[in-house]
């Protein structure tokens, strides 16, 4: 049986495994996660006093299209019969995309539930970031800072591209010249993203469950997180998300979050000054938040060896969103289908 290698637990990582493994039996699938838990960039982290009072750092609530409703139907579809995704029900002001037939969907259980759905039959080792691959004996030799090296028949990549173009090993020259430029011009933008976590039984007064912000160089997005997913309860703290404008992510993506997190609760405390103290706040830097330049060429995927087969897929070969990550990962599965 073949053995088949996904690096990556985001939301691709995560539906690359699912769908290979209902290809049913051809496949062994394993999936190697750098991070210590799933969800990537569909990140949901928690309240250090309080697991139970969590908050999406990154992706907020996904935004089906009637295009993309109708094409990837049976993922939402699926996802809805699951309780894992709701239709969003608080009022989001400012919102970018007002059409008809627009539907918008939250994870009440936190947006990495999406990923964790998708993992759920899989073998994954998290704590395993991969440093390099090498060629040996007609197979792909995975090394990893953790843990010893393993032989995979198939790889899958799902990394933004800039982090894939890091790994060592045979790599350069599995890589051609033409498919290395078109990899070296993605682009991607970088964002900072505070969660405020609040003990329970805090009010916080505001009419909208989420808010794009227009008028501040630092603040672009609000999000009251429990509200935004209706997940709110007497015995669980609200919490609140902030994300940074894609120009204040520029300019402050080589410092450490450390030294952003005050200019970011400067910022706040000017567009929401009755905003409550929070108990606990964290900061994240999205180095590669969302892609700007994808692949264009390359619909879905970048196939980088066939004889062993190693392919590359994520956001960076559509866009950066839910139905994005959809399409790489029915192009992976339609490799895999040609090749097993
Ligand atoms: C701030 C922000 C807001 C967003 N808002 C929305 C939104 O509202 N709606 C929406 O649909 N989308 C949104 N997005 C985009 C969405 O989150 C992404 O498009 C999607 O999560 C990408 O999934 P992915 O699996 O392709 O990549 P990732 O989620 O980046 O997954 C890649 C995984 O690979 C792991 N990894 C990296 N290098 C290695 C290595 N060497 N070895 C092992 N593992 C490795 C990473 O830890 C990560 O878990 C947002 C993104 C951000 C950052
Ligand atoms: C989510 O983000 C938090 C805050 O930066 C981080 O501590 C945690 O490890 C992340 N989780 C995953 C699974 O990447
Ligand atoms: C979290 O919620 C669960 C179920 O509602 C409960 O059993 C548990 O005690 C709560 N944990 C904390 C830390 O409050």
């Amino acid at each position: 049986m073949a053995r088949v290698l996904v690096v990556g637990a985001g939301l691709t990582g995560g539906l690359c495994a699912a769908l290979l493994l209902r290809l049913r039996g051809r496949m062994r699938v394993a999936v190697w996660e750098a991070a210590r838990g799933p969800g990537g960039r569909m990140n949901t982290s928690r309240d250090p006093h309080d697991s139970n009072c969590t908050a999406d750092l990154g992706a907020q609530y996904i935004t089906a299209t009637p295009y993309f409703a109708e094409k990837h139907q049976s993922f939402y579809e699926e996802l809805v019969s699951r309780g894992v995704l709701k239709p969003l029900l608080g009022s989001v002001e400012g919102i970018t995309i007002k059409d008809e037939g627009i539907c918008n969907y939250v994870a009440p259980r936190g947006i990495s539930s999406i990923v964790k759905y998708y993992l759920s039959d899989s073998d994954v080792l998290y704590n395993r970031h991969v440093t390099r691959i090498n060629l040996k004996e007609g197979k792909l030799e995975v090394c990893c800072d953790s843990g010893p090296a393993e032989m995979f028949d198939a790889v899958v990549l799902t990394m933004p591209v800039p982090q894939m173009l890091k790994l060592q090993g045979d790599m350069k020259t599995l890589i051609s010249e033409s498919q290395r430029q078109r990899l070296e011009a993605v682009r991607f933008s970088s964002r900072f993203a505070l969660a405020l976590f609040y003990e329970a039984g805090t009010r916080i007064d505001e009419p909208w469950a989420a808010k794009y912000i227009v008028d501040n160089p630092c603040i672009r997005f609000i999000s009251i997180d429990s509200k935004k997913r209706s997940s709110e309860s007497p015995e669980v703290g609200p919490s609140v998300v902030v994300h940074t404008t894609v120009q204040f992510g520029a300019e402050n993506v080589d410092k450490e979050k450390g030294d952003v997190e005050p200019l970011i609760l400067e910022q706040l405390q000017k567009v929401l000054p009755a905003l409550p103290k929070p108990t606990s706040i964290k900061c994240h830097k999205w180095r590669f938040s969302q892609v700007t330049e994808a692949v264009s060429s390359e619909p879905g995927q970048m196939t980088l060896s066939i004889q062993p087969l190693l392919v590359v897929g994520g956001d960076s070969f559509t866009h950066s969103n839910f139905d994005g990550c959809v399409e790489s990962a029915l192009a992976v599965l339609n490799v895999f289908k040609c090749h097993f």
